[in-house]
This record gives C-alpha cells, structure tokens and sequence, in this order.
C-alpha cells in the first residue's frame, strides 16, 4: 500500500480538490514521475469521499497528462515531457504541509456511510420538515436524544425543555454571556490559559473576563473566588490547554462557591468523550444541575465543520437563555434531525468507540517516538483529547524559535502563548495529534519529532 500526504481543499467540490492536490504534488516534485498512487479504494477511504470521486479525479489527471495507467489498473505519475496546461494553475496551499494545529479531529474518521443513511432516512420520512427553519431553542427530537445520550454516557441530569441547539460552543458562550450579564453576572472569569477567542467572544458579549488560574489539578477555585466574578467558564473532563483533569476536592469546592454565592458555572465539555486512561469522567453538571450549564459539541466528536453544539441551562435561567436567541435555530434543521437519528440508533456510540482507539494508537505512537527522538521534551494532557501539550526545559529554544523553524519547514503547530490571559507562565505547544488522515500520521509525527530535536538541544 502507498502513503501518500495530499492537501486536499474540498470547498470547491471533492474531485476538483482532489485533482488540485494531485496535479501541485507533481508539479511540486513530490511525487516524482513513476510513482505509484494508492488505489482508488484506499485514498478514496483515506479522504472519506466515493470511491468513484477518486477514480474521476484519476481518469481526468490522465488524460491532462500528469498520470498515467500501467497494466493491472495501477496509475503511476507520468513523466512530464511537456509544461502541464497553463490554464491549470496549481492552488496555492491552504493548510501547512504538515498538519498538527490543535483544534479538529481526523476528519477522514468522519462516519460518511452512516450520516449519509441519516440523511435518506430523514428526508424520506419527513422533507418538509427536516428543510423548514427550526424553532429557536432547536429541534425537540435532538432535544430528546440528547438528554438520553446525555444521562447515559457523560452523567448530565437534564430535561428536554432545558435543551438548547447552538451553532458550536463559540456561539453557545456569546448567548450564556449575554443571559448571564441581563442577570447582573457580567463579571466572567475564564481559565487562563484558555482559547484566546472565547476571551473575545465573552468581551463582545458584555462580559468583563477575569483570570482563573490553571494548575495540574485543573482550575484553581481560590483565584474564582478572589476574582469575584458571577460566572465562571470550566473545562473539568480535560482542561482546554494544559490537560488537566479537575481533581475531586476541587469539584466539590467550585460548586460549593456557586450555591454560596450564587453564581454560575458554566461546564466546556468540549471533548469529554475523548477519554484513553479510564472511562469517561462524568460531567459536572450531574452533580448539581440547578447550578451549572453544560456545553457539549459535535466539533470533536463528528467535526468542527458542523457546527452543532448544545447548551444545557438549569430552568431559573432559561427565560434569560431564551431572550437571548434569535427568531429560529441558527443549526440546520436537517442536521439537527440527522445527529438526532445517529445518537438514537447508537450509531454515534459505535462512531465514538472506533475512534476513541484509533486516537489511543496514535496517542502512544506519538509519546513514543518523541520518548526516543527527542527525550527532552515534556508530553502532558495526553490522557484524553486530540493534542498534546508538550513543553521543554527553559532557557533555551523559546516558542517563538520553534515556530519560526516549525514555519519554514511548513509544520502546523499551535502556540501556548497567546492563551494566557497576560503573563506567559512557561513556553509550550498544542501539538494536533488527532488532526492528520490515518495515512499520514507517521510522516506528520516524525517531521515534528526530528523538528524538536533541531531546536530544543
Ligand atoms: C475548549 C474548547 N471548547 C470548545 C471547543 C469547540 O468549540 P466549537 O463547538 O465552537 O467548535 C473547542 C475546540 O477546539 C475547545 O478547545
């Protein structure tokens, strides 16, 4: 079998993105005349498009003369006698060569064959429908399954009515902070570190973001608590950046300080089903519902693109949730229908279990190779999620010098930095190791490894 990277920008159509990739990689000289491209059927899985997109993409790259068919159906890169086309402009890269920012899943693993069935499912059994706007809190019959899904695998205690669809977690934070605010809690603090735009997200809400400070054992109630804030944003399953799982005392303590002065917490449960080292830590929100709103997402279970996530608001403050929304759902309403049939016939466990094992594989691929290669490093969070927080001694390499190096060899990495609120506490780097296509990984790993070595001596 053949291993071959593509930066494949699908915007434009599958096969145009797929015949774009193929025709710079020639051009680019990496995949010299005489090279074998891997079956149709694999890069076709690989890429999670048909088969036949795949074989299209083939027969048109044959006959502009970048590929060429030998005997036995293998396609080879032809040798290029003559300058290709001019009107076939090679696109300029959208993604790094190699692809380790933080942020999305192997959209490859995307579970194609079932959410293509979801789909005929929901359009035949009801058209009208499924393409109507939906209501503003969102669909009933995802409302519903969720909570289901919910109680059973993240321990959420909740009722249908609680429910509210959001297009992501970004969207989700905008609206609770607006909520929040109209019931005098403009006063948010947020993890620090923490995604920087959701510091923005909250500022363009109203909200005045204060620091709450992130050790090894997640966040740091005493800084909640001397921050006097009203509301506070938590990643307890796995902290956003450092990798931290809350530690029991502290969870109890962070809720005792809500119920004491009656403030919210809002729980990020961004990749809680993500979890390697032991089952899945049950949700926060389980433990008192009247007192935390709990965000999940699609972005890291199924993909970012989708932008589908939800709120769950304790019922004292669903008036204030429901004056934030618009007139309907900004999620599709098919979409809504079609995550809604995949969660009810478990075809989401099913998706959630096989990648839950990849990303473990690829999780011990990677701690080990960079164990060997370039012992110096400090690999942490990999207990759960899809990146790895890894950190080197100091005084020497800054981030910035890894970035600058990362750049020029076009490896995608994302920089701890910009996440602290202010002081950069110590250098570090969000490195994706969930992100690159199951065909890929190894390369992208290595390139990363031998990266690590050059700089941090
Ligand atoms: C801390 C955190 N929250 C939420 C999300 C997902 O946000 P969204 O649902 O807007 O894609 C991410 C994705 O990287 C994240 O890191």
């Amino acid at each position: 079998m053949v291993d071959l990277h593509l930066d494949v920008d699908l915007s434009d159509g599958r096969r145009r993105g797929i015949e774009r990739a193929l025709r710079t990689a020639v051009r680019d000289g990496r995949l010299p005349a005489g090279s074998p491209l891997p079956s149709s059927r694999v890069l076709a899985a690989d890429l999670g498009v048909a088969r036949g997109t795949v074989a299209d993409a083939y027969d048109q790259l044959v006959i502009e003369g970048y590929l060429t068919t030998r005997p036995r159906g293998r396609t080879i890169v032809a040798n290029l006698a003559r300058p290709p086309d001019a009107a076939v402009a090679p696109a300029p890269p959208s993604r790094p060569r190699v692809d380790l920012r933080a942020g999305a899943p192997d959209l490859a693993s995307f579970p194609t064959g079932a959410w293509s069935a979801a789909v005929r499912s929901v359009l035949r059994n009801r058209p009208g429908d499924a393409l109507d706007y939906a209501p503003p809190r969102g669909r009933a019959e995802l409302h519903a399954a969720l909570v289901d899904y919910l109680a059973r695998a993240r321990g959420v205690v909740a009722a249908p009515e609680q429910v509210t669809i959001c297009s992501g977690v970004d969207h989700g934070l905008g609206m609770l902070a607006r909520a929040l605010a109209a019931t005098g809690r403009a006063r948010l603090a947020l993890e620090d570190p923490c995604l920087p735009f959701h510091r923005s997200i909250a500022a363009a809400a109203g909200s005045t973001v204060v620091p709450a400070r992130v050790d090894h054992d997640g966040v740091d109630v005493g800084s909640i608590v001397a921050s006097a804030a009203g509301a506070v944003v938590v990643t307890p399953a796995r902290q956003a950046l450092l990798g931290a799982t809350l530690a029991p005392g502290r969870r109890g303590a962070l809720l005792a300080w809500a119920r004491d002065t009656g403030a919210v917490v809002i729980e990020d449960d961004y990749d809680g089903e993500l979890r390697y080292d032991r089952q899945p830590i049950g949700a926060l929100q389980g433990l008192d519902p009247a007192r935390v709103v709990y965000l999940g997402t699609v972005s890291k279970s199924l993909a970012p693109g989708l932008r589908l996530a939800w709120a769950i608001v304790p019922p004292d403050l669903a008036g204030v949730v429901a004056a934030a929304l618009g007139p309907h759902s900004p999620v599709s309403s098919l979409d809504q229908l079609v995550v809604a049939d995949l969660v009810r016939s478990h075809a989401f466990d099913r998706h959630l279990r096989r990648v839950r094992t990849a990303y473990r594989r690829r999780r011990d691929a990677f701690v080990s190779l960079l164990a060997t290669r370039a012992p110096r490093l400090r690999v942490e969070g990999v207990a759960a999620g899809l990146h790895a927080l890894v950190r080197w001694p100091g005084g020497g390499a800054t981030e910035d010098d890894v970035l600058a190096t990362a750049a020029e060899r076009g490896i995608g990495l994302t920089p701890l930095g910009p996440c602290w609120h202010g002081e950069r506490r110590f250098d570090g780097l969000l490195v994706g190791y969930g992100r690159p296509p199951a065909h890929d990984v190894r390369r992208c790993f290595e390139a990363f490894a031998a990266l690590m070595a050059d700089v941090v001596r």
